[in-house]
């Protein structure tokens, strides 16, 4: 492992400027000017991490990554406990859902060992950009992409992976305000056997037209439903769904199952598990919009939420379905939502006992002299 310091990119802060950048973060508004680093090469393999200053890509404009898309990516995030330290939150699982992303799209797939020590080192020499606020974190995003130069359609023989980091708050910033989604008509996102699982770019590029379009409409996201029936709903564009349902002994979650066709969130499965340490019934199961829409009219659905690495966990206030405005519940966040999302945020803080090993310490309490005000979980 080289280590060259940060000497960041135009515009970097002055220390003095870190202070206010981490008590107003935003959402990846600024890296903190230093990338890791791993190459593969066929017939080398993988190289070490390098941890070096921020720079734009050298790309010939002929670059396979370019043209056929072979480009897929994580979101996860490095928290500070109440004690100062600092933790990767399940850095090996999104190790393993980046070598399947790149698996599926014919990529070389980087040993999660590899993908944890990267991502520790970015984070070890990003340590003073990692907020304290709850909710707040470095959010860290590796970028896999083919990086040879050739025309013909074929896998590339060589790849790039840069992780970037930013300090950020949670839910893109917006105070997990309830979202506005609408079902998406005209338009699907995945089909079983395509690429839907996959992290991978242009996942997210099939989803911009309609996103933008529920966005002209006034809604925050684009609800998407299953490709062959146009009837099962998936996922948003960039966050998995949750349901609770009114049951008898209490509340009821539902998820999407992950059939191939939607992301497998980390956050989502972190809240499937979570949810029964709570008491709280959860199981993954395919769900109509129809009876999503009958639940709202009806009560039985008590409230409905997002969930991913950015946005965290946030309830879904208003869905646009068939011609129709539907209000979950009161609109506003029910309890259920803020009970997960508080149990989510007391384990990735280490407010709780990680007892299912989901944190990865990176540096260990701050000194007496660093812990500045603010700076605190
Ligand atoms: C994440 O939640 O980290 C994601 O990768 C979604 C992204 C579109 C912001």
């Amino acid at each position: 492992m080289s280590e060259t310091p940060a000497s960041g990119p135009p515009g970097a802060p002055a220390p003095p400027a870190l202070d206010r950048i981490l008590r107003d973060p935003g959402f990846c508004r600024h890296s903190t000017g230093r990338v890791a680093v791993v190459e593969w090469e066929a017939g080398a393999g993988w190289s070490e991490p390098r941890v070096q200053p921020y720079d734009t890509l050298p790309m010939d404009p002929a670059t396979l990554g370019l043209h056929y898309g072979q480009a897929v990516f994580e979101g996860m995030k490095a928290f500070r406990g109440a004690d100062g330290s600092v933790s990767l939150f399940r850095a090996a699982d999104h190790g393993r859902r980046l070598g399947r992303s790149a698996a599926r799209l014919a990529m070389a797939e980087m040993p999660v060992d590899l993908f944890t020590w990267a991502c520790a080192e970015l984070v070890a020499a990003d340590e003073r950009w990692v907020p304290g606020g709850y909710g707040q974190s470095l959010y860290v995003r590796p970028l896999l992409i083919a990086t040879e130069a050739e025309m013909g359609l074929r896998p590339s023989h060589s790849y790039r992976c840069v992780f970037l980091a930013y300090p950020a708050d949670p839910c893109f910033g917006s105070g997990f305000r309830p979202l506005a989604v609408t079902a998406a008509t005209e338009t699907v996102r995945a089909v079983r056997g395509g690429t839907g699982e996959a992290k991978c770019a242009g996942n997210y590029a099939a989803s911009l037209l309609t996103r933008t379009e529920a966005q002209a409409a006034g809604y925050d996201e684009a609800l998407w439903l299953d490709g062959v029936e146009r009837r099962w709903v998936e996922e948003l564009s960039t966050m998995n769904v949750f349901f609770v349902w009114h049951g008898e002994d209490g509340p009821r979650l539902t998820t999407p199952p992950c059939d191939g066709t939607i992301v497998r969130g980390i956050t989502r499965d972190s809240l499937l598990t979570l949810a029964g340490g709570l008491g709280l019934p959860a199981v993954e199961e395919p769900t109509a919009i129809d009876a999503v829409r009958d639940g709202i009219r009806s009560g039985a659905l008590a409230e409905m939420f997002a969930c991913g690495t950015a946005g965290v966990v946030v309830a879904v206030g208003r869905l646009g379905t068939a011609g129709e405005d539907l209000v979950v519940g009161d609109g506003r966040e029910g309890p259920v939502t803020a009970r997960l999302r508080g149990a989510l945020l007391d384990v990735q803080h280490a407010r709780t006992p990680d007892t299912h090993g989901w944190l990865l310490p990176v540096t260990g309490p701050a000194a007496a002299a660093d812990e500045g005000e603010g700076r605190r979980a």
